[in-house]
């Protein structure tokens, strides 16, 4: 006879709470947002260029990119923040067409210092522009290649901390210095994220919440495997595609069973993807669970006037696009709430600002976390990311004779 077994215990909701307290001794991400940001905020203070350049993909560009869309078009930020991600190079062009070099902070981003990309578009960018310590930032680990070339030209550095992975490190160095640049207030930011580790970890409201909804989708993973996020606020989208890797990145693994788990994350952005993506929610398979994500103060007046001369829908006159986009939240939310089989849960945001962004990512930190537990992952590591990265720097170094 042989035997295989695919079971893992749902464990108590005490027994995953002190796996996270002892999980803090080696994950550093968790204590990230009672850090001293003094250094940070100085460094800040001290730049006068108008324009600041993040070099870095993934854990490294994601969260202060969700934050930084988040914030600008509603807070007055000081200056302008761009993101070099890519090596398409019509992206790489365009945004460095864009720039007064002279007037540029550059912030090279890389926990490892030799992530590809990065380094590609650095070593570009010293064809374009002499890097030195007046106008580039290192983050890194310490004793990387990049912490290494910091040291050569001088340059400011500050440190990943070595427990604390790309995709949990938006309240490190890494989100916190390009954010306080460009004038964020990152000490409220912080408050945000204070404020669900302390409810959380005092098991208060945000305990609760989080322990039932993590318990409901790792119960529910087969037949409900795709965790849809749909934002009702255009300024969210950072956030989804931050979410999407924060979700994916750390949740689909190998389990300690050997067997593939993996939840599949989705951001959409309402009212548009109600004439697109919400068909399939509909009347598609039911393996959704969807998570409304709506603002109650846009803090933003603007009405559609009475006695428009396009006489079509004139019920909409008078009523401000703040209403307008509620209510078409609350329709779509209603519509699915009455097909009684789509599980569904809504989080409303108080208003546009920093603290309540942050206050939301920690919060989806913290489920992560929580479901990687249930589930007896490594939440962690991303060993899937790694093969194409080894064939691609073989490939890579094999070319060199060529050129
Ligand atoms: O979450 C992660 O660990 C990854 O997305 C990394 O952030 C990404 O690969 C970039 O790595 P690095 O910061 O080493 O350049």
């Amino acid at each position: 006879m042989h035997y295989f077994k695919n079971f893992y215990q749902i464990r108590s909701n005490e027994y995953i709470l002190d796996k996270l307290k002892k999980e803090q001794e080696s994950i550093g991400y968790y204590k990230l947002p009672f850090n001293d940001t003094t250094e940070i905020k100085e460094f800040a203070d001290s730049v006068n260029r108008q324009t600041v350049v993040v070099i870095g993909i993934g854990g490294s560009s994601l969260g202060a990119s969700a934050i930084y869309d988040f914030l600008k078009r509603k807070n007055n930020l000081k200056k302008r923040l761009i993101f070099l991600e890519t090596t398409d190079p019509i992206d790489i062009n365009s945004k460095l067409d864009s720039l007064n070099l002279d007037d540029t902070l550059f912030i090279v981003i890389s926990k490892s210092g030799t992530t590809v990309e990065t380094i590609a578009i650095l070593k570009y960018l010293s064809s374009k522009v002499e890097l030195n310590k007046s106008n580039l930032v290192v983050i890194s680990e310490t004793n990387t290649p990049l912490h290494k070339y910091a040291k050569e030209i001088e340059a400011k550095f500050f440190e990943v901390p070595k427990n604390v992975g790309g995709r949990f490190s938006v309240f490190s160095a890494v989100g916190l210095v390009p954010l306080a640049t460009i004038g964020v207030d990152i000490d409220n930011m912080l408050n945000g994220a204070k404020k669900v580790y302390n409810n959380f970890f005092k098991k208060q409201k945000e305990y609760d919440i989080l322990m039932e909804k993590a318990r409901f989708i790792v119960e529910n993973k087969n037949r409900f495997n795709i965790n849809v996020i749909f934002s009702y606020l255009s300024a969210l989208e950072g956030f989804n595609k931050w979410y999407v890797q924060l979700w994916a990145e750390s949740l689909g693994k190998i389990n300690i069973n050997g067997t593939r788990q993996g939840l599949t994350p989705i951001g959409l952005v309402g009212p548009i993807d109600q004439h697109s993506f919400l068909q399939l929610i509909m009347e598609g398979k039911r393996d959704k669970t969807v998570t409304f994500i709506k603002v109650a103060d846009f803090e933003e007046k603007i009405v559609i006037p009475k006695n428009s001369p396009i006489s079509e829908l004139d019920y909409l006159e008078g009523i401000s696009f703040s209403k307008l986009i509620d209510m078409q939240a609350d329709a779509t939310i209603e519509a699915i709430s009455k097909e009684e089989d789509i599980p569904y849960d809504v989080i409303t945001i108080d208003k546009v600002d920093e603290y309540n962004i942050a206050e939301l990512m920690f919060t989806y930190e913290l489920l992560v976390s929580i479901i990687g537990t249930f589930m007896q992952i490594n939440t962690y590591d991303q060993p899937g990311v790694e093969s194409g990265k080894i064939i691609l720097k073989e490939k890579l170094k094999a070319l060199k004779w060529y050129f």
